[in-house]
């Protein structure tokens, strides 16, 4: 049995380590986020404001829990994961939410096929991320939203202190009280500390191709919220690299920070 995955993330350790924690995925959740989780959840579904009848990719779905309240709205929402522990945990739980089995990396849907995607908790776990990105990119429609929520760069130095010890210390402590596999556990803290800051990320989505790029920063900055939208015309390939690279350094990208 892989007990964790490296930070090499390679994509079949990845997958059998969320296969060993699906069963109690959701609970452990929400003790070591105490709660915040659901708060988290409800400002990515706000923000998406997809309307009935729309289809939406919520990518790395895992148990589905953060497809559920497109469901419960009446929106057409596709759950995809490359873990089938935790795709058969979800269908067990929600029967109605159509799950596919798919890697972030190469979906299997067609160009222009959603009217949105979503990303919770999943792109930092993804091997490739930028190819993540593109590919959503490629079956969002022209003018479809995407929405990361992901952990991020506490902003303020305390805090920030702060959070780095709950991370390295009292996670992976209490994930031993209540986890079946606390190991995967000090891999969600290290890949919580390499994983790029706000502005990076933003950086990421721009040489992705995607624009108007915003994000907002949820608890401190604990976890980053990204806005962006696929233009409305393809621009020929290529043309992505080169506007991030004229528009300048990350700082001037537009930013929306609201805490
Ligand atoms: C922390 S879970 C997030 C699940 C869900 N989005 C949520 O908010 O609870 C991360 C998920 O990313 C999935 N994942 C990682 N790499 C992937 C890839 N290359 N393709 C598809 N899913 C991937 C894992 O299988 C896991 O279910």
């Amino acid at each position: 049995m892989v007990n964790r995955a490296s930070l090499e993330k390679r994509p079949d350790e990845v997958a059998t380590m969320f296969d060993d924690v699906a069963p109690k995925y959701d609970v452990v959740n929400d003790v070591l986020s105490m709660g915040q989780t659901r708060r988290w959840r409800r400002i990515v579904v706000d923000a998406m404001d997809m309307k009935r009848g729309q289809r939406v990719l919520d990518l790395a779905a895992g148990t589905g829990t953060s497809s559920e309240p497109y469901a419960d709205a009446g929106i057409d929402v596709i759950a995809c994961d490359f873990s089938l522990g935790m795709l058969k945990v979800g269908k067990r739980r929600r029967p109605d939410i159509n799950f596919i089995a798919g890697d972030a990396t190469n979906l299997p849907f067609a160009d222009n096929s959603f009217d949105a995607s979503t990303i919770s908790f999943g792109l930092r776990n993804v091997n490739e991320p930028k190819r993540a990105l593109a590919e959503m990119l490629r079956v969002t429609k022209p003018g479809g939203k995407l929405v990361i929520a992901e952990f991020s760069a506490p902003v303020v130095p305390l805090w920030r202190t702060m959070y780095t010890e709950y991370l390295m210390r009292a996670l992976p402590a209490i994930a031993v009280k209540v986890a079946s596999n606390p190991d995967a556990y000090v891999y969600l803290a290290e890949s919580i500390r390499a994983w790029p800051d706000q502005d990076h990320l933003a950086a990421w989505l721009q040489e992705s191709g995607w624009e108007k790029v915003t994000y907002r920063n949820l608890t401190g900055g604990i976890v980053a919220v990204h806005r962006a939208t696929k233009p409305l015309e393809s621009k020929p390939e290529g043309a992505a690299e080169a506007i991030a690279a004229h528009k300048g350094p990350v700082a001037k990208l537009r930013r929306n920070i609201q805490r």
